[in-house]
This record gives C-alpha cells, structure tokens and sequence, in this order.
C-alpha cells in the first residue's frame, strides 16, 4: 500500500481483517495529506452529482453510486464502534442548498434524483442555517468525524493484526512484476503480490491519468460559536462561490464552526485575499464567531465527476488505484477501501464498473472537460516558456515573499525569509516541468498544471511530483 490517507489506510485495514499480509509505505506521517486537512463530512449526497450521474450513467449507475457511498458512511460508524474509535463521530442530516431563486429547479431536479437513486432525500425550503435558502435537497443518514483521530484508530488494529506502516518512506520506483517491487526514496526495495497505489493523485502514471484529473485547492476557516447557533448539519451550495458549512464539538458552549470555499486552481495566486473572502462571509453569516483557524487542501476533479478505483491501467494484473475523489474522499476512501478489497481478493462488486479507471464508455462525454484541462495545462507548459518572469530582481522580493526570477537565462524560485535571505530553488516542477507560482499565504511553491506542491526549501509537500525542486544559488 502505498499512501495513508482515508483510501490507503482504509484498504489496508480491509484487506488485513479479510487475512492478507499488508504493509503501507507513507511519504510523510498518517493523514498528514488531504485527509488530515478536510472538512470530513460522511454523505453520499455530493453537492449536485446524481441529476448528471442518471443522465450519464443512468438511473442504475447513479443507484449503484448511491449505494456504494452510503454503505461507507455505514462502514465508518460500524468500525468506529466496533473498534471502540472516539473520534467524534455524530449523525446529522446532509443539504445542498441555493439560495438563488433561479437554481431552485436544478436543486428540485438533484432532490428527484437522489431519491430515485434510494437515498432518504427530500427537496426542502426549511434549513438550520441561519440565513434563508431559495430550495435545499436534504438527505438523512449521514454523519461527520474527526478523520486523524480515526484513521489513528485504524492504524493501531492494523498493527495489531500483523500489518506493516512505514511512516516518512517515500516511494519513488514501481515495478509491476511478479512480485511487483517498490523502490524508496532511502533504496529499500519492497515486494508485494499486489500494490494500491493511493497516493492522492498518483505518483506513478501508466494509463495518462493527469490527464483526466484537474487539481482544485480550497481554504478554510473555522471559529467557535455559541453552541445555540449551531446549524445542525452538513451543508455546501453548489452556487457562484462554493461554500461548505459543518461544526465539531468544541466544549465551554460552544461549537467549533467550519467553513470552506473559494476554490482555484493552485498557484494561481491572490490567496490572502481569498481567505479574507471567507472569513468575512463566515462573520457576516454566523454572527458571534470569532475565526480562530484557517489551512487550505486540495483535491482533484476526474473529468467525469466519478472516482478512479480499481486495476491502475488497461494492462495491469496486479497494480491498483485510488483517486479523482472531486471533494468527497471520505465516504469515497472507505468505500475504495472495500472495492479494492473485493477485487485484490478475486471478487467483482456490482459497482466495480462504475469506478473502474479503465472506463472508456464516458470518454465521449468526457472529451470537452478533457479537453478543457490540456488546454489550461498547455497554456502553463508552453506559455511559461514564452512569458517573461515574474520578478525583475531578487531585490524586488520582500521579508516572506517569493517570486519567479530569471537569473543567467534560468527560472529560479526565490523566496526571501523574514530575516532578510534569499533562498532559490529550479522554479521548474519536477513533475513535468510547468513553472511554479508562489502561493503567498501558504508560502509554498504550486504548479498549475497538474497541482504539485513544494516548500520554499523545495521538498515536496504534495505530488504527482515525487522530487524536490533542486537548490540552486543566487
Ligand atoms: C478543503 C477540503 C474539504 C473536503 N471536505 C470533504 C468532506 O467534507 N467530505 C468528504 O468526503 N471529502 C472531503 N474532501 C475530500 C477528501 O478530503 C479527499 O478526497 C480525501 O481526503 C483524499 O484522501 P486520499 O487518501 O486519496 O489522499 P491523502 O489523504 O492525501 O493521502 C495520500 C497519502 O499519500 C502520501 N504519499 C504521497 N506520495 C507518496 C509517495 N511517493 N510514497 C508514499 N506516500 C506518499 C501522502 O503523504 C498522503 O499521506 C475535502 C477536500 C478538501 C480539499
Ligand atoms: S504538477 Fe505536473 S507539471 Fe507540475
């Protein structure tokens, strides 16, 4: 296994309770990727997903979607009970809601469809969010934990059932023989009958799949608020600025509320003004919170909407994947979790299809977002090349900025620290070679084109890249 996110671990843990000898590889620490940075609500209502999935997939397709993700939000409550896991697990309905008039047929539409497809859903003008809404669809059933805390308590189990977690092992080689053998970064070879690759998005690539994920980065902001003002469950409005709202237990009356929005696409910039956005409309929507907390995550769009889960390209035997959760991993890791399971153990879930990487029926379908994507990653890969950089002089770069300069005809990455000196690294992605931007309020260093992540040291934070951007000096 390699990653120990919600899908990594998730898999792990099923596949050791069904009896396989498991051993998980993890860059950096357990859920210290997406999932440790998520909002963790447990719904298979996903913003607007089954009005399109019935008319793309159908009206089995959207149920089968139905099922697989409300059996996960099941399967985490069970094993959190089971396991005896405190992690803040608490039941509340989920809604998506507008609140422009104009969007309340497409609201009614998705209420239809989620009920077609067996979810408890109903189309509802009443919320407990304390502002009114033009229509919401609500869907009972679902839930939201701590996602650390849980995937800590899984970890242990697996321990105790004989698994293997190697924490700050990087994989950086696959090969997809018998056995298949991984490589690490520190040269340790491991062989395993079969390898889940669940890296976030994948770090190695057989079947082009960067070429159907678009990466989209999200803040967060979040504050305690009177317990009395509590909405009382899972919300996100799907209208022009995205917005999700859920609160956690906090203690002394009080509720810790979370809130997300205003997604982009990394590095491309203006992000301390984005979180003020949010924290504004977090003040103005809950009044008496005081915003304590803020980060930023990102996941990544499969042109279909759908996640990728099960064998990781048209030719493989024994090599598995699990990505493209477009914003809801967590009922999607745990469900990857029991896909994977099934198929590694010779088994075909009815649903299998649905999720299978390999699907080529939605490539018609597909062709305008795909199309969409290569032309923003070719604008970065060959505009880049063309533009002129983005600072004239290192001089230019003040106390905890960064910008792109050319130095002797090359791009360096420069950030200057806050005590004055200037440090430069290849402002070339390691991934495919798009120019990274300065992301100022995170100061890290993002790639455009498919999401890749670095620190201002270089060392990578989040891939497909898999190396560091290399120091150079000034
Ligand atoms: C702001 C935000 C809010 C969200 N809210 C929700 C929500 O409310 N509900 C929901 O269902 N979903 C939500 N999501 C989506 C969900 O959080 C993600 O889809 C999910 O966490 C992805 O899990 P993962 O296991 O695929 O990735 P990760 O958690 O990132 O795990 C991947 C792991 O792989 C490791 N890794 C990477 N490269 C290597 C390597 N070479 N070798 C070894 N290990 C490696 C990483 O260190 C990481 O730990 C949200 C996403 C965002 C961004
Ligand atoms: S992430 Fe692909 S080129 Fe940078």
């Amino acid at each position: 296994m390699i990653g120990a996110g919600i899908a990594g671990l998730s898999t792990a843990w099923e596949l050791a309770r069904a009896g396989h000898r498991v051993a998980v590889l993890e860059a950096d620490r357990i859920a210290a990727g997406v999932t440790g940075h998520t909002t963790a609500k447990l719904t298979a209502l996903h913003s607007l997903i089954y009005d399109r999935l019935r008319r793309t997939r159908g009206p089995e397709g959207a149920r089968m979607y139905a099922q697989s993700q409300s059996d996960a939000v099941e399967r985490a409550a069970a094993i959190a009970a089971e396991l005896g896991i405190d992690c803040d697990l608490e039941r509340v309905p989920a809604f998506t809601y507008t609140e422009d008039p104009a969007r309340a047929d497409t609201i009614r539409a998705e209420a239809d469809a989620a009920s077609e497809a067996g979810l408890p859903a109903s189309y509802v003008t009443e919320t407990g969010l304390p502002f009114p809404v033009a229509g919401a669809v609500r869907v009972e059933g679902g839930a939201q934990f701590h996602p650390r805390t849980y995937l800590l308590g899984l970890a242990e189990d697996l321990r105790a059932r004989g698994g293997l977690i190697h924490e700050h092992t990087r994989a950086t080689g696959l090969d997809e023989g018998t056995p298949c053998r991984v490589t690490t970064e520190g040269g340790t070879v491991v062989t395993a009958g079969d390898v889940v690759i669940a890296t976030h998005y994948p770090v190695f690539d057989r079947a082009l799949l960067f070429a159907r994920l678009s990466p989209r980065r999200e803040l967060v902001v979040a504050g305690p608020l009177p317990a009395d003002r509590d909405p009382r469950g899972a919300y996100i409005t799907p209208d022009r600025r995205t917005r999700s709202v859920r609160t956690a237990p906090y203690g002394d009356g009080k509720r810790l509320l979370i809130v997300t929005g205003e997604t982009f696409t990394p590095g491309t910039g203006d992000t301390p003004e984005r979180f003020e956005r949010l924290a504004d409309w977090a003040r103005e929507r809950f009044p008496g919170v005081e915003i304590t907390h803020r980060w930023a995550a990102q996941d990544n769009d499969p042109t279909d909407t759908v996640p990728m889960v099960g064998p990781f390209h048209p030719g493989a035997r024994h090599t598995y994947v699990a990505t493209g959760f477009a914003g809801w991993g967590l009922s999607g890791g745990i469900m990857a979790g029991r896909l994977l399971t099934a198929l590694i153990g010779g088994e075909r879930p009815e649903w299998a299809g649905l999720y299978d990487p390999r699907r080529l029926g939605t490539a018609l379908r597909e062709a305008p977002a795909l199309l969409g994507h290569q032309v923003h990653v070719g604008k970065h890969f060959v505009g880049d090349r063309l533009s002129t950089p983005r600072a004239d002089s290192v001089d230019r770069i003040g106390p905890g900025t960064g910008a792109v300069v050319r130095l002797d005809g090359r791009a360096r990455a420069v950030y200057r620290d806050e005590d004055g000196t200037a440090h430069a690294v290849s402002a070339r992605c390691t991934h495919m070679g798009c120019l990274v931007a300065f992301n100022a309020a995170e100061r890290a260093w993002e790639c455009p084109c498919h999401g890749s992540r670095f620190g201002t040291d270089g060392r990578v934070l989040q891939g497909p890249a898999n190396r560091p951007l290399e120091r150079r000096d000034i």
